[in-house]
């Protein structure tokens, strides 16, 4: 016997009618209690009135107040920036800010959050980009490299280091059965925490109608990684870190092995400079390059997006003649978590950005459209966007080779094959510290168990003969 609760049914018809979402009903007769039940539940969960209003206002590129190209004629260099240590003096700062961070861990004052809640589609593998076997000579999986470096944390500092890692009902299912198959990388499963972030659906970009899967099926996304603040909120993680002590957040993205997970040095001069919010930078390999950008704008740390900057602001230098725009974000962030929760219960919380891209879909009647041209907008929210919401934001570059390498594309840049030659030319650079490498195309692979950084081979003890074919070091 059908559960369907007919006024609620009404309701909600109501409501998708007042938005100008009424085709979502259309075909109610035809559907089967199952795919009745299921189209109410996704129902249930749309925010028409935000839809209404996103369609209505557009979606701007930054904020109400200026368009994104204004922002880059107001760009400044960045004023409050650490640089990679070029003196003794330099080397010897981040050497207190690591003591300075190290205690912090050891303190119990440090989260985790990892986001892998995205659909990875650029890169193109069935399941979460997180499960995708990057290492070199292990073939470990992203999911690994990283869980393993908090283990290896957990042991050194003698404390549990919370770990959340944000799913989407795109990665959710699968994600959990990965970390449970693998015993939780070693972690203990009470640490480890899943977060499953919002969706948004796609709308017709001409007509801001919500584009059906199925007959009762909406077509959703995940909110993008900004989607985080009301994950930590909606599920409680915010009261349970602060309960536990926590007021620092190490924030990264699933497909960056290169990562050093809560970096004490990171942390250490987070802490030390007051910070509500760091991030780390590269500088970028060309002006071109396309990745956001930090610069200051009215005395404010702000990201402007490579496809807001054109062919001549990538070129634009300050008074001493460097390049303006040089500083990429790698999505690296150390958060305040008090900060953070202010901003995910503010009114005014992170703006939603749109992308145009082609989506497949059922039209109205019932055949099965495959668009050659973009035809439906999808809605983010973006972590950066918390950036202009901070009084006090640190930068902090960092060695590209040493930390940055992110998985992407399928193939070029960014690719499995890019990535793997850059951890191997890491581990060579590590190992070149210790002993003499052998010129051989073998390759080779650290394990984060064996040392998180460099300095960690110190007590390394190098094999008096090097082994033929991959080399492992655990
Ligand atoms: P990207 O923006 O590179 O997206 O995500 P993606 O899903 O990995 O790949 P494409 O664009 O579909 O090819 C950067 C990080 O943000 C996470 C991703 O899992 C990745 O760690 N992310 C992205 C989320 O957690 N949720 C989202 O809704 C989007």
């Amino acid at each position: 016997m059908s559960r369907i609760d007919l006024p609620q049914v009404a309701e909600l018809r109501q409501k998708a009618e007042a938005a100008g979402q009424s085709h979502l009903f259309d075909r109610w007769t035809q559907l089967s209690a199952a795919e009745q039940e299921s189209l109410l539940e996704q129902a249930r969960c749309l925010d028409f009135n935000l839809l209404s209003k996103l369609w209505k206002e557009g979606v701007p590129s930054f904020s109400s107040d200026s368009p994104a190209a204004n922002l880059a004629q107001r760009a400044r260099p960045l004023r409050q920036i650490v640089r990679t240590p070029r003196s003794s003096t330099e080397v010897q700062m981040q050497q207190e800010a690591r003591e300075c961070g190290e205690s912090l861990l050891r303190e119990g004052r440090v989260a985790v959050i990892l986001v892998a809640g995205g659909e990875g589609t650029r890169l193109g593998v069935a399941g979460p980009k997180g499960m995708y076997p990057i290492g070199p000579v292990s073939g470990s999986s992203l999911y690994q490299i990283l869980a393993e470096q908090v283990l290896a944390l957990t042991g050194r500092f003698g404390r549990k280091i919370p770990f959340l890692v944000m799913t989407s009902h795109a990665t959710d299912q699968a994600t959990h059965a990965f970390f449970a198959n693998h015993k939780w990388f070693g972690l203990d499963p009470d640490s480890v925490q899943f977060l499953r972030q919002g969706v948004m659906p796609a709308v017709d970009r001409e007509t801001g109608q919500i584009l059906m899967n199925g007959p009762g099926t909406l077509i959703m996304n995940p909110n993008g990684h900004g989607g985080l603040l009301e994950a930590l909120q909606s599920s409680g993680a915010f009261d349970r870190l602060e309960q536990q002590g926590i007021d620092l957040l190490f924030y990264h993205q699933v497909d960056n092995p290169l990562v050093h997970v809560a970096d004490p040095v990171m942390l250490g001069l987070h802490h030390q400079q007051h910070a509500q919010l760091t991030v780390k930078v590269v500088a970028k390999q060309t002006p071109e390059e396309k990745m956001g950008v930090l610069t200051e704008i009215d005395g404010q740390v702000r990201i402007i997006e490579y496809s807001d900057l054109t062919a001549e602001d990538v070129h634009r230098t300050t008074a001493e003649g460097d390049l303006l725009f040089w500083a990429g974000n790698t999505a690296i962030h150390v958060f305040d978590r008090n900060t953070l929760q202010q901003i995910a219960v503010a009114e005014e919380s992170l703006p939603y950005h749109r992308a145009i891209k082609k989506v497949s879909h059922l039209d109205g009647s019932g055949n099965w459209v495959v668009p050659t041209a973009e035809n439906a907008t999808k809605y983010e929210r973006f972590i950066f966007d918390v950036l202009p919401l901070v009084r006090n934001c640190l930068v902090m570059e960092v060695d590209r080779d040493e930390e940055f390498c992110p998985l992407k594309n399928s193939v070029g840049e960014f690719s499995p094959e890019h990535v793997q030659r850059a951890m191997i030319s890491r581990s060579l650079r590590w190992l070149s510290t210790r002993c003499e490498v052998p010129n051989s195309t073998d390759p080779v692979e650290i394990s984060p168990l064996l040392a998180l950084d460099v300095s960690d081979l110190a007590q390394w003890e190098p094999p008096t003969t090097w082994p033929n074919g991959p080399f492992l070091l655990k």
